[in-house]
């Protein structure tokens, strides 16, 4: 055995399991990963169940490997994520030649159930919740270029009624404080200048043991603190537990990035209620107008569900309005899909399919509008950049990243890559931005924590 072959769905969460499984499989079989699955000698697919259709995805992904398997019959496959943990078994009976099953937390196994598998000739499913046991089990990461994920809490406990992650991916867990420092550290030493610290919540993240006074809050102060972290992202927030010390952070932290992805779902009191969110469109206005007031560049994306059970035109009317009065920087739509097992797929799926796309494009067409005068807006100020690797277009050009996490495309040394450099933003397009680099300009870098104005909250810098 060989070559590996990793297909992801979904989230952040599943990016970062899928590298680890990479990872895991380098530094234990010693297999590489490859492009293409024609090559391959282990072919895996990291699944996401969150709406239906990206579960049949899966099936229709898996359809086509079969075919592989059939000319080269010693590959394995196997199938993990979120759709493995929610059907276990239930894959094998669908697709009897997938040879492995495991879930999220039981990904670090997989060299144990490769080798039962070739052993025993029958197919292997390991769904458990081994808790928090797979980052004690894994290789230290192996990073490329400049930015890198660190997980620090895992699964979810607020189970929105629509919701399928809290099934599949278990109970909010945290990772310990000094374990996540750690990880962030030793990326740190391999090159890494911007670190996103992912979890579904994750600020719900707490300290445990001797650090169980330690917040979100302080665990973003802390990875700040890390020498040769230059900046730090997190994704994704929750609104109820978005605490004022988390707002602060944005006006105290200058490394902090001046975006932040806060989910809504929906403008009206009701659905939210039906959809089980636990705050209001007022208290999640509220928030937002804080975060604004720390720190006026911060960009505030977010995700919404239309045509859940029983939305109403006039709820759907709340929904762009408070979607218009956010000026949201950018958003992803989706159309209520029923998942077996929640609470909401009790409830009659009664928005017609033609209205839940229909309202999934007006949103969408007034987010993006929004989110084209933000970029607008940007034309001509200077932006600290993150230089991320050539530009896809155009390889004599380099691509990088804004504090509020646009691309921008400019002309610049190959010798830039990995470093924050400041560019002055000339011209906004559809999806990126285009800069060039100023002689010597000082830099105002659109972050707004200040060192000097240390636990102010009253606003950002300029
Ligand atoms: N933990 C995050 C988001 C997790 S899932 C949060 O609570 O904000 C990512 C997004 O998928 C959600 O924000 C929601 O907009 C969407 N989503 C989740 N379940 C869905 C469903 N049943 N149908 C349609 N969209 C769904
Ligand atoms: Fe799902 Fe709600 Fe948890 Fe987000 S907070 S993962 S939407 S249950
Ligand atoms: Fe999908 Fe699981 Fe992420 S359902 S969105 S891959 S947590």
């Amino acid at each position: 055995m060989r070559k590996l072959y990793i297909r992801t769905f979904g989230c952040q969460m599943n990016e970062y399991d899928s590298a680890k499984m990479a990872d895991v499989l380098h530094a234990r079989n010693g297999l590489e990963q490859v492009s293409d699955p024609a090559e391959a000698d282990v072919i895996l697919f990291n699944t996401c169940s969150v709406r239906e259709k990206a579960q049949e995805k899966v099936f229709n992904d898996l359809g086509r490997v079969r075919e592989l398997k059939a000319a080269r019959p010693g590959v394995l496959i196997g199938v993990g994520g979120c759709v493995a943990s929610q059907e276990g078994e239930s894959i094998i009976g669908r697709a009897p030649y997938v040879d492995l099953v495991f879930g999220p937390q039981t990904l670090h196994r997989l060299p144990e159930l490769i080798a039962r598998r070739l052993e025993s000739g029958r197919p292997q499913v390991d769904i458990s919740f081994p808790e928090i046991e797979k980052f004690d089990d894994l290789p230290p990461a192996r990073v490329e270029g400049a930015s890198a994920f660190v997980s620090v809490m895992e699964g979810c406990s607020k189970y929105c009624s629509y919701c399928i992650v809290p099934y599949t991916r278990g109970e909010e867990i945290s990772r310990p404080l000094e374990d996540v420092l750690v990880e962030v550290a030793e990326v740190a030493q391999r090159g890494v200048r911007e670190v996103t610290l992912l979890g579904q919540n994750v600020n719900a993240w707490r300290g445990s043991g001797e650090d169980a006074d330690a917040d979100f809050a302080a665990l973003l102060e802390l990875v700040c603190e890390i020498p040769g972290i230059e900046r730090v992202r997190y994704t994704t927030s929750h609104p109820r537990e978005f605490t004022d010390r988390l707002v602060d952070a944005h006006a105290r932290l200058p490394k902090l990035a001046a975006h932040v992805h806060l989910p809504v779902q929906s403008g009206s009191d009701r659905v939210l209620t039906a959809m089980k969110r636990g705050y209001t469109a007022l208290e999640y206005k509220s928030i937002v107008r804080r975060l604004r007031r720390a720190c006026p560049e911060v960009s505030i994306t977010s995700d919404f569900i239309v045509g859940f059970p029983g939305e109403t035109d006039e709820d759907f009317r709340q929904t762009l309005e408070l979607a218009r009065s956010m000026a949201f920087d950018g958003s992803f739509c989706f159309a209520y899909s029923a998942r077996p097992g929640t609470p909401a797929a009790a409830l009659p799926d009664d928005v017609p399919a033609e209205v839940k796309n229909a309202r999934v494009r007006e949103l969408q067409a007034l987010v993006d509008a929004t989110a084209a005068a933000v970029s607008q807006s940007m034309v001509g100020s200077l932006q600290r950049v993150l230089v991320t690797g050539p530009s896809k277009r155009d390889p004599d050009e380099l691509a990088a990243r804004t504090s509020n996490n646009r691309v921008v495309n400019f002309a610049g040394a190959a010798r830039l890559v990995g470093h924050l450099v400041d560019v002055e933003i000339t011209e906004a397009r559809a999806h990126t931005l285009r800069g060039s680099v100023p002689g010597s300009m000082p830099a105002t870098a659109a972050t707004c924590g200040t060192a000097e104005r240390a636990g102010g909250s009253d606003g950002g810098s300029r």
